[in-house]
């Protein structure tokens, strides 16, 4: 019976420290969280923000991302890199259009069903922009919790990631999922670091079995030669 519970330590780290004024956080909706999510995929925070706006600003909804030319799609995202990104983003738009009405399926099934949106990628859309209670298990979460709960093997494999599937569900709270969502890829990006992780101001520290080998970089494990 420890005061600790998982959540309520990353929610509350994330209303004093996370981050609340990036465009995508702004007027929310799920065609703006996609898109974001999207570009996010591989591409850091500080570089997906001007193309965001631009993209924005020339498709502001579904539809005329749907009615585009794919050349001018891809000219929007000539920089961001990971092309195959940008097509998905393309067709998933003509097919939320003609097979949805122009509104995004309200399951994470459904989302998780379209061109480009995987498990996790669904599941972010979900608790960001529908208030659905899904856990997420991108990079920066599987970091997270490979290290809080020192977890042995190689996250690519079938049954590590399984395992760190029902974690992360047992872990997620059943309210506050667009802040808790955002509060632990903002923790695996800003203190939990593949290398040199700020283990010093990190709220999961007293609990992190990680930190207490000894050698938290340990995780997650790399893939075995
Ligand atoms: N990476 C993927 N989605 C993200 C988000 N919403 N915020 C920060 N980093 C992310």
């Amino acid at each position: 019976s420890s005061a600790f519970t998982f959540s309520e330590a990353v929610l509350n780290w994330y209303h004093q420290n996370g981050r609340k004024d990036l465009p995508w956080q702004q007027n929310i909706t799920p065609y703006r969280v996609w898109v974001s999510e999207i570009m996010l995929q591989q591409t850091q925070v500080t570089t997906v923000i001007p193309y965001y706006e631009r993209f924005m600003a020339r498709f502001p909804d579904v539809q005329s991302l749907a009615a585009a030319e794919q050349d001018e799609v891809l000219h929007l995202w000539t920089g961001l890199g990971y092309y195959a990104r940008g097509r998905n983003l393309h067709a998933c738009a003509q097919k939320v259009v003609n097979d949805y009405n122009s509104q995004f399926p309200e399951s994470v099934d459904q989302l998780a069903s379209l061109p480009g949106i995987g498990r996790s990628t669904a599941a972010a859309i979900a608790s960001i922009s529908m208030g659905i209670n899904a856990p997420i298990l991108d990079g920066n979460v599987k970091r997270v919790l490979t290290r809080f709960l020192a977890i042995e093997g190689w996250p690519g494999e079938t049954r590590v990631q399984n395992q760190l599937w029902e974690i992360a569900e047992q872990l997620t709270p059943d309210h506050s999922s667009r802040e808790y969502t955002q509060a632990m890829m903002d923790l695996g990006a800003t203190l939990c670091t593949r290398s040199k992780p700020a283990c010093g101001i990190c709220p999961l520290q007293p609990q992190c079995a990680g930190l207490q080998t000894g050698k938290p970089t340990q995780f997650p494990n790399s893939k075995p030669k």
